[in-house]
């Protein structure tokens, strides 16, 4: 029996909040600071997760046994570190292992040192901006550029033109993004298909749970900014098993030995952002943690018990564990404010959802006010639903969005489209 802590506020936490308070080892769930959703599925606290003191007290008072971290920042910062030098089993890695995602250098430098596909590249800062610009004279096109520290998913810039990359090079080593863009890595642009692939390893053992596509720009047909993620399917039809063995051999299975042997203390998720580029994979970047709104749709089809498969990661016993697959598909779209991803308002009351019939409708932006249910964010639901395939699983979000509505609400209208065909 677990008393669990879940950290975070999105549609991530809320489909671990689902999952995790289905379990018939949960005895508690709080969830820091939670949204609208979580609180049918636990107790909402308002702590913040980068405030480790509040936290570690926080587990002292609830006699929590299992903290679950769901945003990359806290893990980053070395929440992990501090909870488990006194005593707390965290599920979420080392500050040392979220290096993979906090720094890009890093990462890149990781991936040489063991040998694992991807882009070629060379890190520039203030120091030598000289050779940066020189690089980028003789560099094939397009070109991309990288913030090496957490930018809220801004950091990445592809130009198509030399001088404008030798200006956004400039402008991120002059302080851009503040400090994460200190350094900068400069690589090569990538084409083909990408795709999300996603493992829960405790250091040594990992096992693959379903693999996802998501949607990262506002407009339909993949136009306009990037933002957060604006649906996702599951699974992802075109990779084939012939894919799966590549990305398990070159990608998977070598960056948990490369961690082991760099003795890094990794008990928690790993998200690979894969690029199929003539049917050979390539990492695009790693996250420390799940993605957000993948797991919406991973999640939900992983049918193992999430506490026990959490307790075994975080206890470095996953060896024995077998992940239990629903073989059903499952797709989710966002249902996002007027504006988002640039300015949008907040705080307006969100409709129909208990005509909701047949979807999952996971609050990723929302909070409960007098027994109204408002948005707090840019993304604000995200709407899942299970199908014999991807066509009938979109098929129901769709239709299920029809009975909701807030003022301003946006949603693209083309989410699995490209992997199934027109619907
Ligand atoms: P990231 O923030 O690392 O997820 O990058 C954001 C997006 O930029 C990715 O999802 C890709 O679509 C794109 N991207 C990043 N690196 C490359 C690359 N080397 N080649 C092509 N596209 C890339
Ligand atoms: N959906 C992409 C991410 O969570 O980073």
């Amino acid at each position: 029996m677990h008393t669990i802590l879940l950290l975070g506020s999105g549609g991530r936490e809320h489909a671990f909040a689902v999952r995790l308070s289905k379990s018939k080892h949960c005895s508690a769930l709080y969830i820091a600071p939670g949204n609208a959703g979580t609180a049918a599925c636990g107790q909402n606290v308002s702590l913040n997760p980068l405030d480790f003191d509040a936290v570690f007290d926080f587990v002292q008072s609830k006699q929590v046994t299992l903290v679950v971290v769901g945003p990359e920042e806290p893990l980053v910062k070395g929440i992990q570190d501090y909870l488990s030098s006194r005593g707390v089993l965290v599920v979420g890695p080392s500050q040392a292992g979220a290096m993979l995602e906090g720094s890009k250098a890093w990462a890149k430098e990781f991936m040489m040192r063991h040998g694992i596909p991807t882009a070629t590249y060379r890190e520039f800062t203030a120091a030598n901006l000289d050779e940066g610009l020189n690089y980028i004279a003789s560099h094939p096109l397009p070109i991309v550029l990288k913030a090496d520290g957490l930018a809220a998913g801004k950091g990445v810039v592809i130009c198509d033109e030399r001088v404008t990359a030798q200006s956004e090079l400039r402008d991120m080593l002059g302080g851009k993004f503040g400090h994460a863009s200190d350094k900068v890595v400069v690589e090569s642009f990538l084409k083909g298909i990408e795709f999300s692939v996603f493992a829960i390893t405790d250091g040594k053992n990992y096992k693959i749970l379903p693999e996802a596509k998501d949607y990262k720009r506002i407009g339909e047909q993949d136009t306009g900014l990037n933002t957060g993620g604006m649906g996702a399917v599951s699974p992802v039809p075109f990779v084939g098993e012939e894919m799966w063995r590549k990305v398990e051999e070159r990608v998977i299975a070598p960056t948990v030995a490369g961690l082991q042997k760099e003795r890094i203390d990794y008990r928690g998720f790993l998200f690979f952002g894969l690029i199929a580029v003539d049917g050979e994979p390539y990492v695009i970047e790693y996250n420390c943690r799940m993605g957000d709104p993948e797991t919406e749709v991973v999640l939900l089809r992983l049918k193992n018990d999430l506490v026990k498969l959490c307790e075994a990661c975080a206890m470095g016993r996953l060896g024995r564990t077998v992940i239990k697959t629903d073989s059903r598909s499952a797709a989710t779209v966002m249902l996002v404010s007027g504006g988002y991803p640039g300015e949008y308002q907040k705080g307006k009351e969100i409709n129909g959802l208990d005509k909701v019939k047949d979807s999952i409708v996971l609050h990723a932006g929302t909070r409960e006010e007098s027994g109204r249910v408002l948005s707090n964010g840019g993304r604000v639901l995200a709407v899942t639903s299970f199908g014999k395939d991807l066509s009938a699983a979109l098929k129901k979000s769709y239709k299920n969005i029809r009975k909701i509505d807030f003022e301003g609400m946006y949603y693209r209208r083309d989410i699995g489209k490209d992997v199934i065909g027109n619907l």
